[in-house]
C-alpha cells in the first residue's frame, strides 16, 4: 500500500528535522518527506495531526531467549512486545541456551526470525564459547551468518588478555565489542547495589568499582587495540567519567544506558521487589543523575532496554536466588520520555538516543526518514498517558517494576517497511 501520513511533528536527527510535515510511503520505502497539501493519486492518507513521528526506534541490546528458553520468551512474542514499544530494529545478545557461538546458531536465530519475527533483528554473537571466557568464540564464521557486533552479556571477560586478543580479532571483521564491565571477583553472592539500601536489607551488594575496574581494563585495551569498544548498560558514575575520557582522547568507545537505570533507584529494591534486580544493579541517586546527565550530553550514545524477560517462577523464589533482569521494550519510550517531559532531553536528542545513534553503532540500515530508507516509522501520542499493566503485556515476561506506573506519551503506531506491525487500540480509541 501507498500512503502519505501528514500533519504530524516530524522529528529525525539524521536529516536535522523537526516540524510539521508529511511523509510520503511508497513499496515500503520513504518516498519524500513535504509540507505541502497536495496528496498524490492513489495514495491512503494517514491523519497524524498532534502526533509525533519518528524514525523507528532501535533497541541495541534486548534477550529474545531463543533458542533454549522459549518459556521465558520466543521470537514471536518478544518481536511483537518489541513492535508495541515502538521498535523496528532490535539487536539480540548471545546468552541463548546453547550460546549463539558459532555460525549454525547464528543462522538457525536469523531463520526463525525470518518466518516469525515482527521486526527487524539484528544478532550479536558471543566473544568467547559458552560465555566461558576461556576461548574465543567462531566470531569470523558467526559474522560470516550475519552478526552485528559480539558480547558475552551476562558474562564478564575476565581474562584481560583474551579481552584483548578478542578485540584485535573482532576489529578485523569490523565488529564491535559490547561488553559486560563487571568484575566477577568482586559479586559473589551480591544481588544489588552496595549502599546504604543493600545494608538495611542485609543483603550482600556489588560495589560500583566492581564495573569501573572492568570499564577502565576495557578502555585501556581498546586503545592498545584500536578496536571499538561499546558498554552496555552503563551504571556508575566512575564508568561514565571513564568513558568521557576515553573519548575525549579520540578513542572508538560508545555506550547505552537502560531505562530502568534512569528511572529507578535502589530504594525500589526495598520490600525485597525482586522485579528490581537486574545486572548491573540499579544504583543509587548520585550514579542515576551522572548516567541522565552523561545521556544529556552525549557521553552515553544511546538507550538500550536489556529487555530481559524471565518466567515467574524464575522471579519468585527469593532475592537470593531470583533471576537478575526485567522486560523492556513495553515501557522503554515511555520512560525515556519523561526526561523530556522534565525537561532533561530534547525530543530530538531522545531520538538520537534511541533511533540515529544506536543504528549507526551498530552499522544498520535504520534511524532515519530519508528518501530511499525502508519505511520504518514510530509515531506517538505526547498529549496522552497510559498505565502499565504487565498483565497486558506481548511479552511473554510480566517481570517489571513498573507495573501500575502512570507514564506520558503511548506508542500509537508502529510501521516496519511501510506496514503496520503495531496499532494501539486503547490510545487510538480513546
Ligand atoms: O539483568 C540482566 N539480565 N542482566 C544481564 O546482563 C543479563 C540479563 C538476562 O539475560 O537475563
Ligand atoms: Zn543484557
Amino acid at each position: 500500500m501507498n500512503f502519505i501520513i501528514i500533519n504530524g511533528r516530524v522529528v529525525d536527527p539524521s536529516q536535522k528535522l523537526d516540524r510539521k510535515a508529511n511523509i510520503v510511503i511508497r513499496d515500503g520505502k520513504i518516498a519524500g518527506i513535504t509540507t505541502t497539501n497536495k496528496i498524490p493519486d492513489g495514495y491512503a492518507v494517514f491523519d497524524a495531526s498532534d502526533l509525533l513521528i519518528m524514525p523507528g526506534l532501535v533497541d541495541m541490546h534486548c534477550h529474545l531467549r531463543d533458542p533454549g528458553q522459549t518459556s521465558k520468551e520466543d521470537i514471536y512474542t518478544g518481536t511483537m512486545s518489541a513492535a508495541a514499544g515502538g521498535f523496528t530494529s532490535i539487536a539480540c545478545m548471545a546468552n541463548t541456551v546453547p550460546v549463539n557461538d558459532t555460525a549454525t546458531i547464528t543462522k538457525y536465530i536469523l531463520d526463525e526470525c525470518r518466518s516469525h519475527a515482527h521486526v527487524n533483528v539484528h544478532v550479536i554473537g558471543a566473544i568467547t564459547k559458552g560465555l566461558q571466557g576461556e576461548v574465543m568464540a567462531e566470531m569470523a564464521g558467526m559474522k560470516q551468518s550475519g552478526i552485528v557486533a559480539v558480547s558475552d552479556d551476562g558474562m564478564c571477560v575476565m581474562n584481560a588478555q583474551l579481552m584483548r586478543r578478542a578485540m584485535e580479532y573482532a576489529d578485523t571483521l569490523g565488529l564491535p565489542v559490547i561488553i559486560h564491565a563487571e568484575d566477577e571477583c568482586m559479586c559473589h553472592g551480591a544481588v544489588m547495589h552496595e549502599g546504604a539500601v543493600s545494608t538495611r536489607l542485609g543483603l550482600i551488594g556489588k560495589p560500583a568499582e566492581s564495573e569501573e575496574i572492568i570499564v577502565k581494563r576495557d578502555i585501556a585495551l581498546a586503545r592498545m587495540t584500536g578496536a571499538h569498544l561499546h558498554v552496555a548498560h552503563v551504571s556508575s558514575a566512575e564508568s561514565v567519567k571513564a568513558i568521557a575520557q576515553a573519548k575525549k582522547e579520540g578513542l572508538r568507545i560508545t555506550a547505552e544506558v537502560t531505562p530502568h537505570h534512569l528511572s529507578l533507584t535502589d530504594e525500589a529494591l526495598l520490600h525485597y521487589n525482586v522485579n528490581a534486580k537486574v545486572n548491573p544493579p540499579i544504583r543509587d541517586n548520585a550514579h542515576r543523575k551522572a548516567l541522565i546527565k552523561a545521556l544529556k550530553e552525549g557521553v552515553i550514545d544511546a538507550i538500550a532496554t536489556d529487555h530481559a524477560p524471565h518466567t515467574a517462577l524464575d522471579k519468585n523464589c527469593g532475592m537470593d536466588l531470583a533471576a537478575c533482569g526485567m522486560v523492556g521494550f513495553e515501557t522503554a519510550f515511555s520512560l525515556a520520555y519523561k526526561l523530556v517531559a522534565e525537561k532533561q532531553l530534547s525530543v530530538s536528542q531522545l531520538v538520537q538516543r534511541m533511533s540515529t545513534t544506536p543504528a549507526a553503532i551498530l552499522g544498520l540500515n535504520a534511524g532515519s526518514l530519508k528518501k530511499g530508507r525502508p519505511a520504518d516509522i514510530t509515531i506517538v501520542d505526547p498529549r496522552s498517558t497510559w498505565t502499565v499493566d504487565s498483565s497486558q503485556f506481548f511479552s511473554k515476561g510480566r517481570n517489571s517494576p513498573f507495573d501500575g506506573w502512570k507514564l506520558p506519551a503511548p506508542v500509537v503506531y508502529t510501521f516496519v517497511n511501510g506496514k503496520v506491525v503495531y496499532r494501539n487500540e486503547r490510545s487510538i480509541a480513546s
